[in-house]
């Protein structure tokens, strides 16, 4: 049985048999290039959380150059493709298994197509593309990431404020609920939220927004503490939700939304009470009478 074999017959043992291989041996790839450079192989682009003009200027040219595009769906803004795809061969990924999708795009590279794995936000957060490469890449398909604008930072910017913000919020946290992937044991949005620093950003969570309020609620968490959900981030159906612990679920359940938002909990959703950082030290000290 060759490699390919195996790996058509069974996606996880290529997957882990790529795994042990990375463990292994150094990918020289890691230090012959960076990020944003042009490399041979499949490229796993970040399409960003959906305004066309929020993808990288390389995820741009490799969509306008590709003959095949496979696509993460609906969470792909379809605004993307059509700006960026006029040419290529379209195919939505979702309800594909990785039995499906590793020979389509194996068989369109080694056509010679120019063959783009689009993921949506960035494929680093939530992305499932690391299974995706190291099962091409055990086909003996190279593969390289593309990074793109996660979603949590659209809708950071569409609030009009930052993840991190000086004294109020030292550090972020981007996580998911409970449910069909995470066991209740290894869901830690309570302890980030507890740890009162942290902007926790909840991706995957729009359908559980009140099992997870209510959840902080019976944790003793502050029910003022200010939320936001973001639905569609960036896109022309964009829909922003203020509220607290205690009222942002009807206020999302009201709105009708179940997928397809981000939901950030914590003082900097307010963008206010934070302290001014020490990086333009001087500007407070400057007079009227100052030169600067
Ligand atoms: C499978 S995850 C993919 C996340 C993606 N890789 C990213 O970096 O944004 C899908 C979740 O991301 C969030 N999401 C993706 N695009 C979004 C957008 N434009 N606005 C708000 N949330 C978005 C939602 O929470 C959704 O349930």
């Amino acid at each position: 049985m060759t490699d390919s074999d195996e790996a058509a017959g069974d996606p996880q043992a290529a997957i882990d048999a790529q795994g042990e291989r990375r463990r292994e041996d150094l990918d020289d790839r890691i230090f012959e290039h960076s990020a944003g450079d042009h490399q041979e192989g499949i490229p796993f682009v970040g399409a960003g959380p959906g305004n066309p003009r929020l993808l990288t200027v390389a995820g741009k040219e490799l969509l306008e150059e590709a003959d095949l595009v496979v696509h993460a769906g609906s969470l792909v803004n379809s605004e993307v493709l059509e700006a960026y795809c006029a040419h290529a061969e379209l195919v939505n990924s979702v309800g594909k298994d990785l039995e499906e999708l590793i020979p389509l795009m194996r068989d369109a590279y080694e056509d010679g197509q120019n063959v783009v794995r689009l993921h949506s936000g960035d494929p680093a957060i939530y992305g499932a593309a690391l299974e995706q490469m190291d099962a091409l890449e055990h086909e003996g398909i190279p593969t390289y990431l593309v990074p793109g604008v996660t979603s949590a930072f659209a809708a950071s910017a569409t609030l009009r404020t930052q993840l991190t913000l000086n004294e109020l919020a030292n550090h972020v946290a981007f996580t998911r609920p409970q449910g069909k992937t995470l066991t209740p044991e290894e869901d830690h949005v309570s302890e980030f939220v507890g740890m009162g620093d942290v902007t926790t950003c909840l991706y995957l969570g729009t359908h559980a927004v009140r099992e997870t309020m209510d959840r902080l609620l019976a944790d003793g968490h502050d029910p003022d503490l200010p939320v936001a959900v973001v639905y569609h981030a960036s896109w022309p159906d964009e829909d922003v939700i203020l509220g607290t612990i205690e009222t942002i679920a009807d206020r999302v359940e009201e709105a009708g939304y179940r997928a397809s938002a981000l939901v950030i909990v914590g003082e900097a959703v307010t963008g206010s009470g934070y302290e001014r950082s020490y990086l333009y030290g001087d500007w407070a000290n400057r007079g009227p009478d100052s030169d600067g």
